[in-house]
């Protein structure tokens, strides 16, 4: 069997598949258009996919061989799911392996939106500083502060405990209640009505799957409901946010700051975000650290190898 990694990813990953496969691995940006993507589906029997390759409905009716995605990645919007269930192709992702890592740059964001250190060190390095100065860059102390955190998931909840250890206080909105215990060791408060959430934080962080529901949530109308000094981090899905929205909050002084690893339109970064102040724009790197990435290499390894040995029952991360 045949199986395609859409570009260079983790080594260890493409070794545990060639033990038991015939093993492409694809260039940087060869997959990231649909039609090359349906080429692939005609030859190969599994395909590991990011991202940015489109698994659309087109790729997953293209021919009867391919059998399993294993996607290299928790959120899966680049994936017809619906589609992959009417042609009984099984799809997996990599959850758990990342949380860690992704609440770290969430927390890091966070940190560095709330005490403006992009533009201190700017000023720093452009030879503008001349002595400490009582007005330098005064930021949010996250200490007593806010925090929303929207979408009560893994991550969500693994920047709500480190913003905890930082002395922030949790509120949250998520389509459901978290469990009891959740709540109980946060000392977070459900907010079932968002709005109401938004206009008490001091910060926001973006925790949830990027849907036909949560595609441009936090919106122009919303954002006007922040305070004024407010930080928004995301490191979900870039169209959860209405960026040119946010742009101009940000430009306007409608918001104290933003720190964002994903975009609207990747690898495009909106201009007026670019020039907004107190901004920080990361590639998305939220899952970049060794440990998860060789974890994500390994999960989507076997569940590719998991399916096509017959024994998909056995695979515990497929969402399809
Ligand atoms: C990365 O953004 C992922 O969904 O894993």
């Amino acid at each position: 069997m045949r199986i395609l990694i859409t570009e260079p990813l983790i080594q260890s990953a493409a070794d545990k598949l060639k033990e038991h496969f015939d093993v492409e691995i694809g260039e940087r940006g060869s997959y990231y258009n649909e039609q090359a993507m349906i080429e692939a589906a005609t030859k190969f029997d599994g395909i590991m996919t990011v991202l940015s390759n489109p698994v659309t409905e087109n790729v997953l009716k293209a021919g009867d061989r391919l059998k399993v995605i294993g996607h290299y990645g928790v959120g899966y919007n680049n994936i017809d799911t619906d589609a992959a269930r009417e042609q009984g192709i099984r799809i997996s992702n990599t959850p758990d392996v990342l949380t860690d890592s992704t609440a770290e740059i969430a927390l890091s964001l966070l940190l560095s939106a709330a005490r403006q250190t992009n533009p201190a060190e700017k000023f720093l390095r452009e030879g503008k500083f001349e002595g400490w100065a009582p007005d330098l860059f005064v930021g949010l102390e996250l200490h007593g502060a806010t925090l929303g955190v929207l979408g009560m998931g893994r991550i969500g909840e693994g920047l709500a405990r480190r913003a905890k250890a930082c002395g922030m206080n949790i509120l949250y909105h998520n389509r459901s209640r978290a469990n009891k215990k959740v709540e109980e060791e946060l000392e977070a408060a459900y907010r079932p009505d968002l709005n109401q959430m938004l206009e008490e934080i001091d910060a926001l962080s973006i925790h949830c799957p990027l849907t036909d529901e949560t595609h441009h949530l936090i919106n122009e109308e919303r954002l006007n409901l922040m305070k004024d000094h407010a930080i928004l981090v995301n490191t979900a899905r870039g169209p959860v946010v209405d960026e040119a929205a946010l742009a101009r909050a940000l430009h306007e002084g409608h918001l104290g700051g933003a720190g964002l690893d994903v975009f609207e339109k990747e690898p495009k970064v909106h201009p007026e975000l670019l020039t907004a102040p107190n901004t920080v724009l990361l590639p998305h790197i939220g899952s970049a650290t060794y440990k998860s990435r060789k974890a994500m290499g390994d999960l989507a390894a076997n569940a590719i190898i998991g399916v096509l040995n017959g024994e998909a029952e056995s695979v515990p991360n497929l969402v399809v």
